[in-house]
């Protein structure tokens, strides 16, 4: 049996209808269901529901063979898996954002606020600039506005939470969308399988 993580939540939901197109339907999933593990109809595969961030962990453990996590999940995570695909949903961008006034201003070491501590470290070394990472949870944009952090590293998707808070994005540090990941020894045994549902959701690609 494949064993498939989704991400709980709006990206699971898109996620599970290319599952569906492509012919791996498990239509209780949709439900108000509280149940975690959706097993098919005829035992093929299962969907496991998961907070979104923990996907990468189900997969590189091996607890899921393949899963489905943002491109932002992915990279904070920085675990041994493989990308198989963009599952081209979900799209945003990862981005430093901040004042109008622009990075130059700010202080040293410049105060990150974010969610994703690791891709602000990796982006900010590559810069060579020192940060202090300001670790949260949620409502990343108000840091900034209070004077917690100089500037924050989070998703942009349509940008109405930055202009309502008048902060604008400074600099765009990688496009995130949707991934199929697989984990290593999983995709070899099962690889028949796996490619065969790659394929079978890269004809059905979103743009
Ligand atoms: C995400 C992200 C931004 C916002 C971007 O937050 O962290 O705050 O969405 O979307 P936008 O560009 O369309 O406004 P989320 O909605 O997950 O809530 P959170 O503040 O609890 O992290």
């Amino acid at each position: 049996m494949l064993k498939i993580a989704l991400p709980k939540g709006r990206l699971g939901d898109k996620v599970y209808k290319l599952f569906e197109g492509a012919g791996y339907a498990c239509p209780e999933l949709l439900t108000d269901s509280r149940k975690l593990i959706f097993t098919a109809a005829d035992g093929r595969f299962c969907f496991m529901t998961v907070k979104p961030s923990d996907v990468p962990t189900y997969v590189e453990r091996g607890a899921a063979d393949i899963g489905v996590a943002g491109k932002d999940t992915v990279l904070e995570a920085g675990a041994d898996i493989y990308e198989l695909c963009d599952l081209g949903v979900g799209k945003c961008r990862m981005a430093v954002c901040g004042r109008p006034e622009g990075l130059s201003e700010l202080g040293v070491p410049l105060k990150v606020a974010t969610k994703f501590p690791h891709i602000a470290e990796r982006y900010f070394a590559g810069l060579g600039r020192r940060i202090d990472v300001i670790k949260l949870s949620g409502s990343i944009e108000l840091a900034p506005v209070i004077g917690l952090s100089d500037v924050i590293v989070d998703l942009v998707e349509t940008g109405s939470t930055l202009r309502e808070n008048n902060l604008e994005v400074l600099a765009v540090i990688h496009p995130i969308s949707a991934r199929l990941i697989a984990n290593k020894s999983g995709y070899q045994f099962k690889r028949g399988e796996i490619d065969a549902l790659v394929g079978k959701l890269r004809g059905r690609e979103r743009t």
